[in-house]
């Protein structure tokens, strides 16, 4: 059974070192990463969106299956007003609040009850059993290109700061490396 599946990070789809990218942060150019190189069937840049209810609404038009949610806040409180019956959501963060800006998620419950939705925290140190088979399964990925990884590299201990905060403003495409040292 084929299920729709949002997801709110690019960087577990992954390639390419992309030390060529401009300083200054081209959302577009992350919308066409998302839907050129890594394969996603659509991508929209959640900062243009003034509802994102109504967007969801749009790109899911036959509502969610699965969402693995990285960001909480408002994010995830339309996620969950477009899910379907006996959807499913795995809270794996919620950088939106961490900094204490934005407002915290408050998903409307009613809506759980009664689409019998499903949301359960997400921590990885439960899957260290499994730790090597994942290793093993996605450099295979990464090997036969179902996988293609992007990198944001950063270089040098002063670097960490910048690289950090960058987190929270988007300015990383990819996962975010800071090389410490040449091996
Ligand atoms: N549960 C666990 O075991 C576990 C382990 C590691 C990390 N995490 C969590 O996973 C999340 C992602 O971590 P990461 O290292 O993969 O970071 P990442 O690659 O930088 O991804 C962060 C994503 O969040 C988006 N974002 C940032 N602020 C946002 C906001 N206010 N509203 C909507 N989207 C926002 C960013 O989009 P833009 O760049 O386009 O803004 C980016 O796609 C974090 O919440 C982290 O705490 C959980």
């Amino acid at each position: 059974m084929e299920e729709a599946l949002i997801i709110t990070n690019r960087s577990i789809v992954i390639k390419t070192h992309i030390n060529g990218f401009p300083k200054e942060t081209d959302f577009e150019l992350k919308v066409e990463l998302l839907k050129g190189k890594l394969g996603f069937d659509d991508a929209f840049n959640y900062k243009e969106e003034a509802d994102l209810k109504a967007t969801l609404r749009k790109h899911f038009p036959h509502g969610i299956d699965v969402y693995f949610d990285s960001v909480g806040g408002e994010m995830l409180e339309a996620a969950v007003a477009n899910m379907n019956l006996f959807g499913r959501v795995a809270a794996c963060g919620a950088i939106s609040e961490y900094t204490g800006s934005g407002r915290k998620a408050a998903p409307d419950m009613v809506e759980v009850i009664y689409r019998r939705i499903q949301i359960q925290g997400f921590l990885c140190p439960d899957f260290l059993s499994v730790h090597s088979d994942f290793i093993s399964a996605t450099c295979d990925h990464l090997r036969s290109e179902k996988m293609v990884s992007v990198e944001d590299i950063s270089t040098g201990l002063e670097s960490i700061p910048s690289s950090f905060a960058g987190l929270f403003h988007g300015s990383n495409i990819g996962k975010t490396i800071v090389q410490i040292a040449v091996e």
